[in-house]
This record gives C-alpha cells, structure tokens and sequence, in this order.
C-alpha cells in the first residue's frame, strides 16, 4: 500500500524528545539515554505505534525502543504514543528512523536487549526475497550480536507460509521456541496488545499465528544456515 506523503512528519519528529535522528551514535549507548536504567524491549518494524503505545505505559518497568524505516509512519507512532500517555512524562519510549536489515550499525552487545517483538513483518513471499524477512536466519544472527543472553524474541504474523517458514528459522539462529499458537485470539489472553495491521487482519477473519523463542548461548554447529 502506497504511504500518502506527510510534510508534516520530519520536523514534528525532530522536534520530538524521544525521537533520535541518526541513530548511529547511539550503538552501545541506548541504556544510557534512558532516564531510567531497566531492561530494553525493541520493537522491529513499529510502523504506526499501536504496539509501544499499548505497551509502554503498562509497563514502566521496562524501556522501548521502536524502530521503522519511515518518517511517514514513525509521525503517527509518536502521536499515538503521546496520546496513550496523556498528562504522564514519557520517559520509557524511544523512536527512530533505521533500516532493520542493518540493526548492528546502531545496537551493539552493550546495549543489552532483553526482548525482541516482530510484530506483522513484510512476509517477502518470492523465494529470491526470502533473506529481507526479518525473521530469516541473516537478519536472526544479527539480532545476536545485540540480545542479551537467555534473552527472548516474540513474533505475530497473519502469514502461514512465514510462520512456518520462521519456525525452521530460529533453531537455524540458536533459538529454541517455547510457545507457539496458530491462533492467538482463541486464546484470550489479556495481556496481548493489539497492532494496527493485527486488528486489520482479525477483522478479515484471518487466525494470528504467534511465537515466543529463546536465544541458546550458541549457534549448534548442525543447525547453523549456510547465509
Ligand atoms: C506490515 S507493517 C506492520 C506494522 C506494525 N508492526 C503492525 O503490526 O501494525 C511493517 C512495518 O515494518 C517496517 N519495515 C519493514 N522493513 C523494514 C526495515 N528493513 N527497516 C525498518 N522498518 C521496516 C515498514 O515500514 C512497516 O511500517
């Protein structure tokens, strides 16, 4: 689906106080930024916010961090984010602008991940696009190098063909899935919060598939993806 154009977007972001332009200068820094020292959870492709606004502010505990490539969704983030918020200070998001198939160029191993969420990621059906899944085994080694160890990555998706691809993925990575669903709505579970593209989805009739994955210490020699 095109994104029609927002003006507007760039200079409300910059003018925003959790939202970093040039991430880069933040590898091994993001703790640090927070006013708060607790575990990060990280958000890849946040698009429109839903997620983090549902998220942070039930969650003080704990810092996010959002990121998508696009100042076109990341504007509307940032405003559904203030407005979840109300009058409380928002001192547990951060948003910024990356491209995720290059996430160590602005994370790195100090900056202690605890949890990854992938929240309805582009499927790249096409064989030859498989490696742009950010759950294929690539991007998976990547988000390595950042996540602390024992540290989790949770997955919804509404594409069969992804899931199951995603569950040969992931032992590929050295994570081991401990939870899995192909519907997660029959579920009822409270405490899962909603995305733009999931209550898209859920209205279409169409089962949310959901996994949550471990990362094991090592990559086993058997499993590790010639990439
Ligand atoms: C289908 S939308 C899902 C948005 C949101 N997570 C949800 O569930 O409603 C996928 C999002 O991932 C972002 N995205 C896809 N590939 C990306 C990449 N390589 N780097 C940064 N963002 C990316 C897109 O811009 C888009 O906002």
């Amino acid at each position: 689906m095109r994104m029609r154009a927002k003006p507007w977007a760039g200079p409300e972001l910059d003018a925003c106080p959790f939202f970093l332009r040039g991430p880069q200068r933040m590898k091994n820094h993001w703790l640090e930024w927070f006013p708060h020292k607790q575990p990060l959870y990280l958000e890849l492709g946040c698009g429109k916010g839903w997620f983090l606004a549902g998220m942070a502010p039930q969650h003080p505990a704990y810092n996010f961090l959002g990121i998508d490539m696009k100042d076109a969704v990341l504007a509307p983030a940032k405003r559904k984010i203030e407005a979840a918020f109300g009058d409380h200070p928002i001192e547990n998001v951060a948003l910024t602008a990356y491209d995720i198939e290059r996430l160590p160029d602005i994370m790195g191993e100090k900056d202690h991940v605890e949890r990854i969420y992938i929240n309805f990621c582009n499927p790249w059906p096409r064989p030859r696009h498989h490696k742009r899944r950010l759950t294929h085994p690539r991007q998976l080694l990547l988000y390595r190098t950042l996540l602390s160890p024992g540290a989790e990555l949770w997955f919804k998706t509404d594409d069969d063909a992804l899931f199951a691809a995603t569950l040969q993925y992931l032992p590929q990575a050295g994570f081991t899935v401990f939870a899995q669903t192909y519907n997660l709505h029959a579920l009822e579970d409270p405490d899962n919060v909603l995305t733009e593209h999931e209550a898209k989805f859920l209205e279409q009739g169409i089962p949310i598939k959901a996994l949550k994955a471990r990362m094991e210490a090592v990559v086993p020699e058997a499993d590790r993806p010639a990439i």
